[in-house]
């Protein structure tokens, strides 16, 4: 019996590629809103004993995942052999510590919940920080992709000449397996932010590059912010004006207006669908649900 994967809002686009790339077939199902704004949810294929998986976008999480709980509880309760969950971003992965006293760890507790409704996870460039694996948090298999070489290979297609930079020290893990991939230097610069919409970077030491093209590259693009604040230090330095990269483009509140305002190129991949997305992750995903969870 082939597996059958269950589209959420907004990734029939992904799910179509991933369909043709895997033998896995569409499932069918209606999901609505009654009235009062409660989630309906009717599976149309019998699941009874095939492995199903649900893919989801988990940016805006809040109001995604309680339909992604429904949906998943249901395709179990008809039957289902394993419920798994592609979500290609992986939401609520920052809050992973008490900054402040009286906060909740939201990362775990996600994590928890996550965990007990689904069976398997399959995710890429989750936000690892603090916490350093997935399976430190998610009791389920949990298995974590990059798009460092999908990244590494639209640079080399498309940037002449570039300088792979990191706007903070925790985007160097993505941006120096970028640049060590697409074959130019890297550096990183260092990031203080003071406040949701309040961020400052230091100024980079970018004298023998002023040649090159910068590419900014990161793993999520929230506000914009902490890329636009990077852009114009490196503006300032005497720099192009920088291409920014994100595995993950959230794009709160405007963001995108906001850096492209701000004269920047935005490229992203579709682990959440927009118009800015370049970088195709169905290759990566594709091959990984061949053979994950097993
Ligand atoms: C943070 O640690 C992440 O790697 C990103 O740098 C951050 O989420 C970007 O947020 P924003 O776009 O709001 O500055």
């Amino acid at each position: 019996m082939t597996r059958l994967l269950f589209a959420m809002p907004g990734q029939q686009a992904l799910s179509q590629s991933l369909l043709l790339r895997t033998g896995w077939t569409a499932g069918n199902m209606i999901l609505r809103q009654f009235p009062d704004g409660e989630s309906y949810i009717r599976v149309l294929d019998d699941v009874r004993g095939r492995d199903v998986a649900i893919l989801c976008q988990l940016h805006q999480p809040d109001s995604r995942v309680l339909p992604l709980l429904l949906l998943a509880d249901t395709l179990r309760d008809l039957g289902a052999a394993r419920v798994g969950l592609v979500a290609p971003y992986l939401a609520y992965m920052r809050q992973d510590k008490r900054f402040n006293e009286g906060e909740g760890i939201s990362s775990h507790y996600f994590a928890r919940l996550i965990s007990q409704h689904l069976d398997w996870l399959l995710t890429v460039d989750p936000h690892l920080h603090r916490i350093h694996q997935l399976d430190e948090v998610y009791s389920i298999p949990a298995l974590s992709l990059t798009a460092v070489q999908p990244i590494a290979e639209w640079i080399k297609q498309h940037i002449n000449n570039p300088l792979v930079i990191g706007p903070d020290s925790e985007s160097e893990q993505w941006a120096a397996r970028v640049a060590e991939a697409a074959g130019c230097p890297w550096e990183v610069l260092e990031k203080q932010r003071f406040g949701d919409h309040d961020v400052q970077v230091s100024l980079p030491h970018v004298a023998n590059y002023l040649d090159r093209t910068p590419v900014l590259v990161d793993d999520i693009i929230s506000t914009g912010k902490t890329m636009i604040q990077a852009a114009q230090h490196l503006m300032n330095a005497g720099m192009a004006n920088p291409v920014c990269i994100a595995v993950h483009g959230i794009f709160a509140q405007g963001a995108l207006a906001d850096m492209q305002g701000n004269g920047l190129r935005v490229v992203t991949s579709n682990s959440i669908a927009d118009d800015s997305n370049q970088i195709d992750l169905a290759p990566l995903l594709a091959d990984a649900l061949v053979s994950f969870p097993g």
